[in-house]
């Protein structure tokens, strides 16, 4: 992965990745330009979205978000800490979310935890029954901006008290793949999100609904990290979350996003 890709190797992984929708490799050591290169096989780079703290964790590579737990002169090197990451899209609060992530393990905890799951949202809708599938149709919701995975408000973020105020962009609840032509459940993430034209009640009970069915074990899978991992999971096609690690392990992960295209309704 450290070396150049041929334009074919380059069209094979970006088809693996629509089709598959996770992809894994072992052993590998790369450095931060080399974690940039490989990723902009897939295409161009979207920088991290805030964090709670308001500058850059990689200061020299802005382009890379660090998720950590490792405090360094009593300050996080990186984001999201050693609790569990709730299930989630990364940055699909943003007009044009990241069509991609890329996830690279520099440090994981030896005695385990932080497995990072995944659940594949063309399934889920595959699966949704027809009446639900028919409620949703052309309905869209608003994906909170305001709180990262692990429940932190970003810098420059109010406390969301009405989900009907929350701000984020608004996307349709099915997303058809602008490659594939195929349709997925596009959900984002739970709290404060809010179903436009229903009435609160009504699209907490629709959300609560479509997140039991989206999130279920049949759709999913999870990837216990070895040293050297790198993930490149499908951003707009899967949710992901992250389980919980001993706070006094070191875990230090480097991440790139890859720009997402124009959402088609
Ligand atoms: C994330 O939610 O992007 C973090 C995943 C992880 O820490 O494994």
């Amino acid at each position: 992965m450290s070396k150049p890709l041929s334009p074919g190797e380059r069209d094979a992984l970006s088809e693996a990745l629509d089709r598959q929708l996770v992809l894994v490799a072992h052993g590998q050591k790369l450095s931060d330009p080399e974690l940039i290169a490989f990723s902009r096989n897939f295409g161009e780079l979207d920088p991290p979205g805030p964090n709670p703290y308001g500058v850059p964790f990689n200061k020299e590579f802005p382009e890379i978000n660090v998720i950590s737990n490792v405090i360094e002169n009593g300050k996080p090197i990186g984001g999201l800490g050693a609790g569990e990451a709730i299930w989630h899209g990364d940055m699909t609060y943003i007009d044009v979310p990241p069509r991609a992530a890329v996830l690279h393990a520099l440090e994981i905890p030896a005695n385990g935890g932080g497995n990072t799951c995944f659940a594949d949202q063309y399934a889920a809708y595959a699966a949704l029954p027809e009446d639900l599938k028919k409620r949703i149709d052309g309905k869209r919701a608003v994906h909170d901006a305001s709180r990262n995975s692990a429940g932190q408000l970003r810098k420059g973020y109010d406390e969301v008290t009405d989900p009907r105020e929350t701000k984020g962009a608004v996307h349709p609840l099915v997303r058809t793949d602008e490659r594939t032509g195929r349709k997925a459940l596009f959900l984002g993430r739970r709290k404060d999100s809010y179903v436009l034209g229903l009435d609160l009640a009504e699209s907490e009970a629709l959300l609560d609904a479509l997140w039991a069915h989206a999130t279920q074990a049949r759709f999913a899978m999870c990837h216990v990290w070895r040293m050297g991992d790198v993930l490149v999971w499908n951003n707009l096609g899967v949710l992901h979350r992250r389980d919980p690690f001993d706070e006094n392990a070191r875990r230090i992960m480097h991440r790139t996003q890859i720009k997402g295209v124009e959402t088609i309704a």
